[in-house]
């Protein structure tokens, strides 16, 4: 293809990615296939690749960037990012509303949701996205703009004809759904809980890989607009032509957005979503009241930290008084022990309550429970309800405390607390039988071994039944074992398992690695370790020290795989694994040992490649040590240039006198 005619194509392919992305993230109206974008995307990447010099830095391909941000810089607001006055009572917005209707007389009001996220503020310069910020003290804030690129919904370009500068604010936010989905799998990875959506965005957006970023579903809606000259003097009207720009947000016919002149339409309003709440994916925990008149806002004015012209209503947390029934202590994969309390089921927030969660025994201590209590349950920005306070007046006389136990509820062994840890552990980890059948449902998972037939219960019948006591045991049982175990097992029930457990021999080594269930060691830790290391023989030989140089392996990681592959009874299953045929090594071309040997070094990578993709090599250079940029320049050591490397980028190499490699040069500086 002729330069010319790559540049129309990534025009033409930029502008349809963007349209189907704006149609399915901002819309919610996909009209194409997900096949069919990704298509389209690899062609576009394709092209970019052999025209880099063509490949704008808003393209969409380049939404996810390749480098870690090391530390988040802070940057002065253009203009100061106010914050809201709270009311609690429906009182005082009537306050709110009649001061400013008495002395200016019929006053539109728009009524927004308030988002339950973190606030956003980005900046746009000629209709490019430039930078995102965080609030930080109102007066600066920080850059977190790598990140923030990854939300699908925040464009990075904007449609017809926008100011010069403006800066568009809203709220970044996790859904109900993609929360559920992030913790059940940090459950699978025995990592601890996040609490509520809104302080996981938090975390999200503070974290160094973009692409972590990218894989959590953040959300976006925008609700002010900042510029030298508005579209129009009014705030609704602004926010309309926000999503004419391109921007998500809150769509009227749901009436995430409405305006009223009484205060009777803005009572309904609230009354609306003060029941409505629960029926969305999104936290809000009000609703916010904004004079819509730009000029009258502009003469209404600000108190120190917070506009005249707007109001928060908050809602309440939902609380209800139920009965404690009793307390289950419950044993995890990990050993960890979690207390739940059993409650008079009761109505809250629009679901039938009949749990909750009790951290620790600290909490336990500090409530003073005791069988039987009234305890205040609340529902607040958190999913699973908590217990916030006891009736004491209300106490049976005689009522037993609640004790915690201090042994292992289900195998008897003396329960341990590590110094500085809240949680209890049951260190049983090879007798405990909740412990071996929830490792086993690991293993079985869908992320994991896949073997499908083999879920929970399933895997506790054969347990019990003394078939599979160890995940290893798996691949000795066989179909006449599984048929006399009678009841619900069939001809096809069998096979099934049978054929899960012979086709999980397949499984790739990284995916075994994590399914060993190690204690930190996720999906994501997993793939860079296989890939970084290379094998379980290597892994299980290699010290702590070593394992730090993988990239996002830390001291907590390495001591806990170096323990692991310390215990004889682990290292003995791993190889009756083995020996049954699992993969325990990458294949050939993928693998790259781990090293310092390019520590010191900052590297460039330009073009395609044959035996890595441009992810693998990038993390080859950064788990040996080596630093990857984006920019040739005088600090650069190498240069590593494969295939149709930019003539742009060969140029301005040669002019530094930086040397340009080959991936087999590379390889050969790796392996000394
Ligand atoms: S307007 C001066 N609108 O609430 C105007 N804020 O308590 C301030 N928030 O920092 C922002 N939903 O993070 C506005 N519809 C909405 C909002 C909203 C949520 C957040 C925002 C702000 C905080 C103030």
């Amino acid at each position: 293809m002729e330069r010319e005619q790559a540049e129309e194509r990534i025009a033409a392919l930029s502008e349809e990615l963007e349209r189907h992305n704006h149609l399915y993230y901002v819309e919610a109206k996909p009209v194409i296939a997900d096949r069919d974008f990704d298509l389209l995307m690899k062609e576009l990447e394709g092209l970019e690749a052999c025209w880099p010099d063509l490949a704008s830095p808003n393209s969409p391909t380049q939404r996810v960037g390749g480098d870690l941000t090391k530390e988040f810089t802070t940057v002065a607001h253009r203009w100061p990012m106010l914050s809201l006055s709270n009311s609690y009572s429906r009182e005082e917005v009537e306050e709110f509303v009649q001061r400013i209707v008495k002395e200016h007389g019929q006053v539109t009001f728009t009524m927004e949701l308030k988002y339950d996220g973190v606030a956003i503020g980005l900046t746009y310069q000629d209709g490019q996205l430039l930078r995102a910020l965080t609030r930080g003290d109102g007066e600066k804030g920080d850059d977190i703009t790598a990140n923030v690129r990854t939300v699908r919904s925040i464009p990075l370009r904007l449609r017809g004809n926008p100011p010069a500068e403006l800066e568009a604010r809203g709220e970044i936010l996790m859904g109900r759904k993609e929360f559920d989905k992030l913790n059940s799998q940090r459950e699978d990875e025995g990592e601890e809980l996040f609490a509520n959506p809104r302080n996981t965005t938090a975390g999200t957006l503070k974290l160094q890989d973009p692409k972590i970023v990218a894989k959590r579903g953040l959300q976006n809606f925008i609700y002010t607009l900042q510029a030298d000259a508005l579209p129009t003097r009014s705030h609704y009207g602004n926010i309309l032509q926000c999503h004419a720009w391109g921007f998500r947000t809150p769509d009227p016919s749901k009436r995430f957005i409405e305006q009223a002149v009484t205060l009777d339409g803005i009572m309904a309003y609230i009354a609306h979503w003060d029941q409505a709440r629960h029926t969305l994916d999104i936290a809000i925990d009000g609703v916010v009241i904004k004079v819509d008149n730009i000029d009258l806002q502009e003469e209404l004015g600000l108190r120190a930290k917070s506009p005249r012209w707007a109001i928060a209503y908050k809602f309440q947390a939902e609380q209800k008084f139920t009965r404690l029934n009793g307390v289950e202590f419950n044993v995890g994969r990990t050993g960890a022990i979690t207390p739940v309390a059993l409650l008079e089921p009761v109505e809250l927030a629009g679901t039938t309550v009949k749990r909750a969660s009790i951290h620790n025994a600290d909490q336990i201590a500090k409530l003073d429970l005791h069988i039987g209590d009234m305890v205040q349950v609340e529902k607040g920005g958190e999913i699973i309800p908590k217990i916030t306070a006891v009736d004491l007046d209300r106490r049976a006389a005689g009522a037993m405390p609640v004790v915690y136990p201090e042994d292992c509820p289900a195998c008897g062994t003396t329960l341990v607390r590590d110094e500085g840890e809240a949680q209890h552990y049951c260190p049983n980890e090879h007798g405990c039988p909740p412990q071996i059948t929830r490792r086993m449902e690991h293993f079985t998972s869908r992320r994991a071994m896949d073997i499908g037939g083999l879920g929970g219960e399933t895997v506790e019948v054969l347990f019990i039944a003394g078939l599979a006591r160890n995940v290893a045991d798996l691949y000795d049982i066989t179909k006449e074992q599984l048929l006399a175990l009678g009841k619900g097992w069939g001809e096809r029930s069998a096979q099934l398992v049978i054929d899960g457990i012979a086709a999980s021999k397949a499984v790739p080594f990284e995916r075994v690695l994590f399914a060993l269930g190690i204690r930190h060691v996720g999906e994501t830790v997993a793939k860079k370790l296989a890939r970084a290391v290379g094998s379980m023989e290597k892994l299980a030989a290699m010290p702590p020290e070593e394992l730090t140089a993988v990239n996002e392996v830390g001291t907590v990681i390495a001591a806990s795989i170096h323990e692991f592959f310390g215990v004889e009874g682990n290292r003995m299953t791993v190889e009756r694994l083995r020996n049954a045929g699992l993969q325990m090594a990458m294949e050939a071309s993928a693998s790259i040992v781990a090293g310092t040997k390019l520590k010191g070094l900052s590297f460039v990578v330009s073009g395609v490649f044959v035996n890595f993709t441009r992810d693998g090599i990038k993390e080859a250079i950064e788990n040996n040590g080596g630093k990857v940029g984006s920019s040739i320049s005088k600090k650069t050591s190498y240069v590593v240039a494969g295939a149709d490397m930019g003539p742009a980028k060969r140029v301005k190499a040669e002019e530094l006198g930086v040397p340009v490699i080959s991936e087999d040069e590379l390889k050969h500086l790796i392996d000394g």
